[in-house]
């Protein structure tokens, strides 16, 4: 899906969302990959520039979980540790999209380039 501006947010949000809903995550899992969606989503597009999410199910064998990549070709993360941390914000908002979503979410990984750009994949597993 295509973050290009703030209703694409809410769709990006509103479609996980549902995606959650129709797996039977329960309300806290849902809660959890619906807000680390929009923080990330909102970071593609507000640090980004733009972005793709890419939504798919995944599975391990025992359990279904959501996999989201966030991808955005805007100037990529110069201090990663520094981004990561939380509180520190380049765009005097509140700083803990990154960090915040990080705990949100069961797998978290960031891949950045000065320059390049940025892709977040997120991962959540349904609890049984
Ligand atoms: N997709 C991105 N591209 C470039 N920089 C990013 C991206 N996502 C996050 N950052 C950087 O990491 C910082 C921390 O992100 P975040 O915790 O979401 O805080 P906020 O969005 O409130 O600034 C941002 O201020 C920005 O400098
Ligand atoms: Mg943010």
């Amino acid at each position: 899906m295509r973050i290009d501006g703030e209703d694409d947010i809410i769709a990006v949000r509103r479609f996980v969302r549902e995606f959650a809903e129709a797996r039977k995550f329960d309300s806290f899992a849902t809660a959890a990959i619906t807000t680390a969606t929009s923080e990330l989503a909102r970071n593609a597009l507000v640090h980004g520039g733009k972005g793709i999410a890419t939504i798919a199910e995944v599975a391990d064998g025992y359990r279904v979980g959501i996999r989201i990549v966030f991808e955005d070709k805007g100037p990529g993360i110069a201090d990663l540790g520094r981004a990561l941390a939380g509180g520190n914000s380049t765009a005097r908002t509140m700083g803990l999209g990154l960090s915040g979503s990080k705990r949100l979410v069961d797998e978290f990984d960031i891949d950045t380039k000065v320059g390049a750009g940025t892709k977040v994949t997120v991962t959540k597993w349904k609890r049984y």
